[in-house]
């Protein structure tokens, strides 16, 4: 349908052409002599109209009731020039075939249904303009992401999703464990069945992995190490955080692009971030068009214009102290606190991308080091390190991204302080011994580039299948 109904003339140049079309019916309509029948293959937004009179092959069984909203058809016919004015051709139908019925208990049908009530069904719901529009900006965003970096001269790195080092320090990770399966026995995957030590304590020599595993919640330790070897890299997979957080743009399960940069500072971390966020903003107003004006009518109004000052205006940039001062002086009441030390929260972000500096992106840099993970990059004044979140707004943080410390003993120093196991990162650390070089990078949450891109306020919308406390059907 995209090839019919997507050119400048919107189908015109194919009048007179014979074709067959297969798709689902999305609506079905009959006039007097004739029947409309609106069919979506999701190749666009977009339905063909197909007109059938009694003549046409099939037409017993549309009117029979064989062909329902839901049903899947093959419709042969010649594009033809429509009277309507809803689009420019329509397919006047010689023969319809019913490929797969669909009865009446199908639960997409035309009148507007609500999104909690679509994740009900999140098998049927790619089968509705929303969700069809969103996954295909998605798919738009992720070629973008591979074109970008391939550009740019990056390396794409497959990181493990297994792993036993927690990348944030933050306690979020999803422990996988089973037991070495036998021949004779079946999988227990339960923590209970690993056999206990004398003291009671998990004996984990008897696990698969021989130690305590998770899933990750970050690729970029690894990531590193790469980048610490073929100079730019980046990741792009899924990433698992055990966060007990039930709100609009927290996932258990979520996808991140984690670029690593060798020979580079924070300055040079955010200018990439920068430019990557421009170009795949970009990509979007330049390839969806007609999903993006489907946004901007339907979901968040002004989207179009949002996302062209995005990728025309310069970003801000302040430090986190300067930030908290914001704050200080906004004539607001906050909720939560606001006081240098302390973490910034979304009503903080909110404020600051929303109001403070009227819905641009902004970058806030030079963290307390005492709120950030370990790795980061320790600055002169010994109280703050070379971090940087991006905000933007109506999602808030976008990116979170470092330098990170590329010195044996700050680091050494700070994995003690922190009452880190060292052993456990002998690897991270002879990234220092060998060779060491300053090198950045930073994390940006794909879930919430799609919310940011289409204006969807609920990150469970955006992914096909999300996982989230209490709920992993599908
Ligand atoms: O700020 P975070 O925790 O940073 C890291 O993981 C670094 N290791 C990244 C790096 O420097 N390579 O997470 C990065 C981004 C956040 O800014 C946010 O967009 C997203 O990941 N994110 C989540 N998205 C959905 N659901 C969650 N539970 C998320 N947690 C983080
Ligand atoms: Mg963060």
């Amino acid at each position: 349908i995209a090839e019919v109904k997507g050119g400048a003339d919107e189908g015109l140049g194919r009048v007179g052409q014979s074709l067959s079309v297969m798709g689902w019916v999305r609506t079905l309509r009959s006039q007097s002599s004739v029947t409309f029948i609106e069919i979506n293959d999701g190749s666009c937004l977009s339905n063909l109209q197909c007109v059938m009179n009694p003549e046409a092959e099939g037409y017993d069984q549309v009117e029979a009731g064989s062909v329902l909203t839901g049903a899947s058809v093959c419709v042969q016919g010649t594009i033809v020039a429509s009277q309507g004015t809803k689009q420019k051709v329509e397919l006047k139908v010689r023969k319809i075939i019913l490929v797969g019925k669909c009865d009446s208990s199908y639960p997409i049908q035309k009148k507007r249904v609500s999104r909690e009530f679509l994740r009900t069904k999140a098998h049927l719901r790619p089968r509705t303009n929303t969700f069809g529009a969103v996954a295909r900006v998605r798919n738009t965003l992720a070629y973008a992401t591979h074109k970008f970096f391939q550009e740019s001269g990056f390396v794409w790195v497959a990181s493990p999703i297994i792993t036993a080092s927690d990348c944030e320090g933050a306690g979020e990770q999803f422990c996988v464990t089973t037991l070495i399966p036998s021949s004779h026995e079946t999988t227990n995957t339960s923590i209970d069945a690993i056999p206990k030590t004398k003291g009671g304590l998990v004996d984990w020599s008897q696990d698969f992995f021989g130690k305590p595993a998770f899933l990750t919640v970050s690729g970029q330790l690894n990531g590193e190490t790469y980048a610490t070897a073929l100079s730019d890299i980046y990741t792009f997979g899924p990433t698992f955080r055990a966060e007990n957080s039930n709100t609009s743009r927290h996932l258990a399960e979520f996808w991140m692009i984690e670029p690593e940069l060798a020979f580079a500072d924070l300055d040079d971390d955010m200018a990439c971030a920068t430019a990557y966020l421009q170009y795949v903003v970009k990509c979007v107003l330049d390839n969806c068009k007609e999903d993006m004006e489907f946004f901007d009518t339907w979901i968040e109004k002004g989207i179009i214009h949002r996302l062209s000052d995005v990728v025309e205006k310069e970003f801000l940039q302040l430090s986190y102290t300067d930030a908290i001062e914001l704050l200080l002086k906004a004539n607001k009441k906050f909720e939560f606190p606001v006081k240098w030390g302390l973490d910034l929260q979304s009503e903080h972000e909110r404020y600051l991308t929303e109001e403070a500096f009227e819905g641009r992106p902004v970058i806030i840099r030079n963290y307390p080091k005492e709120i950030k993970a370990f790795y980061m990059r320790e600055n002169d004044d010994g109280k703050t390190v070379a971090a940087m979140d991006m905000l933007v707004p109506r999602v808030g943080e976008l990116i979170g991204g470092s330098q990170r410390e590329e010195r044996l003993e700050v680091l050494e120093a700070r994995l003690d302080e922190l009452k880190l196991d060292k052993e456990s990162y002998w690897w991270y650390l002879d990234l220092r011994r060998y060779g060491s070089v300053p090198h950045a990078g930073f994390g940006l949450g794909f879930e919430r580039l799609v919310q940011f891109a289409t204006g969807i306020d609920n990150i469970r919308d955006v992914i096909p299948f999300p996982r989230s406390p209490g709920s992993a059907d599908f």
